[in-house]
């Protein structure tokens, strides 16, 4: 483990001319496996509570392809969920809570229920026992979780969120801090169960514009600087140019997505993961195999990437294609 590529370059250190690889929503819906699992449940929550099947859907795309790390089955919405939150996956929708502060609903703030997370250290306490790769523990970004639970739902536009904040910024702030709270020992839990590493997920950063580091990146700050400063952390901030915010943070690991250009970063003293368009899965099978070759060409010698997509695998991607690349990429890195 400590020979791991994938955390060798989360310390910027990987020296050895091999690229790490995994996959943001490396699990899920792409694959037969994941489908006869998830068929057996009605809801998803019950699903993630059952440490055996986290593991067991941890555990397919490693068995399946050649990833250098692991990534805990579960999701963002465990701690909304955990303070109070009912919440529902609806095919074709996504998550939906029973309450929104939209709505006028009191956010469920329920610290107490941080004991109803223990479903997720146990998944990692068993998936640690089974695998010989590193184990990334995630949370989503207190911003991301607050957008959650204003809408309850995925949003679609953002005025009101945006007025709201405008409006209420002590009261958002508040509502943030709690979040944050939770995630931090959240996160800790996680570590102490086994994680090596940990990302987190500000998925609905980027709407922020100039709030941004008002009321995301300061919170991310917060529980950067209360764990750990030897565990590696990630940061995903789709639709952000962190870029611009390198100077307001200790951070050092980010996930770039696809609109970014990576070249603007690589050079830099941290780590990059991310910016493939998983799309370019689909196309035809020499375009497969020559986005693996030309990403082992650029990055093979930089001690500080990770080859991974800028945005989840989608359920309409090809796992035979996804294979491809996987393959021709590890044909590469044992050269
Ligand atoms: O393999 C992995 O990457 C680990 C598992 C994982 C899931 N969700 C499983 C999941 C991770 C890391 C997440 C993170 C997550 N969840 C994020 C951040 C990343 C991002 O994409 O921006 C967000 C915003 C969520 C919230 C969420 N969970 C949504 C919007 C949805 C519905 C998505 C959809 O495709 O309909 C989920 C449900 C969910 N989480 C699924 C999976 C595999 C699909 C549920 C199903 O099978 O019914």
């Amino acid at each position: 483990m400590k020979n791991s590529n994938y955390l060798k370059a989360l310390q910027q250190q990987n020296t050895d001319h091999y690229v790490p690889v995994w996959f943001l929503r490396q699990a899920g819906r792409y694959l037969p496996e994941y489908k006869a699992v998830r068929a057996r449940f009605s809801d998803f929550f019950e699903m993630i509570k059952t440490p055996q099947v986290c593991c067991e859907l941890t555990l397919q795309p490693l068995r399946r392809y050649h990833l250098d790390a692991a990534i805990t089955f579960s999701d963002i919405l465990t701690i909304p969920e955990a303070l109070g939150n009912e919440i529902s996956f609806i095919e074709g929708r996504g998550p939906v809570f029973k309450e929104a502060i939209k709505n006028g609903d009191n956010p469920k703030l329920d610290i107490g229920g941080f004991e109803n997370l223990d479903y997720v250290f146990e998944a990692t306490q068993l998936i640690k026992s089974k695998i010989d790769v590193p184990l990334i523990g995630f949370a989503g970004s207190p911003w991301t979780i607050f957008i959650y639970s204003f809408y309850g739902e995925s949003p679609k536009d953002f005025n009101l969120v945006r007025e709201f904040v405008a409006k209420s910024p002590e009261q958002t702030k508040e509502i943030l801090a709690t979040y944050t709270d939770v995630t931090i020992k959240y996160l800790k839990g996680q570590i102490n169960a086994g994680a090596d590493c940990l990302q987190v997920f500000d998925s609905w950063g980027g709407i922020l514009d100039q709030g941004y580091e008002e009321f995301s990146l300061k919170f991310i700050n917060d529980i950067r600087a209360a764990i750990d400063p030897e565990i590696p952390l990630i940061l995903y901030a789709r639709g952000m140019k962190i870029m611009l915010h390198l100077n307001a943070t200790e951070i050092n690991c980010f996930n770039l997505d696809q609109n970014e250009n990576i070249d603007e970063y690589i050079n830099k003293p941290i780590t990059i993961q991310g910016n493939i368009d998983p799309n370019d899965f689909n196309q035809d099978e020499e375009k497969v195999l020559a986005l693996a070759e030309n990403i082992y060409e650029k990055y093979s010698q930089c001690g500080n990437y990770v080859c991974n997509v800028g945005s989840g695998i989608t359920p309409d991607i090809n796992p035979n294609k996804v294979g491809l690349f996987l393959q021709r990429l590890r044909v590469l890195n044992s050269k």
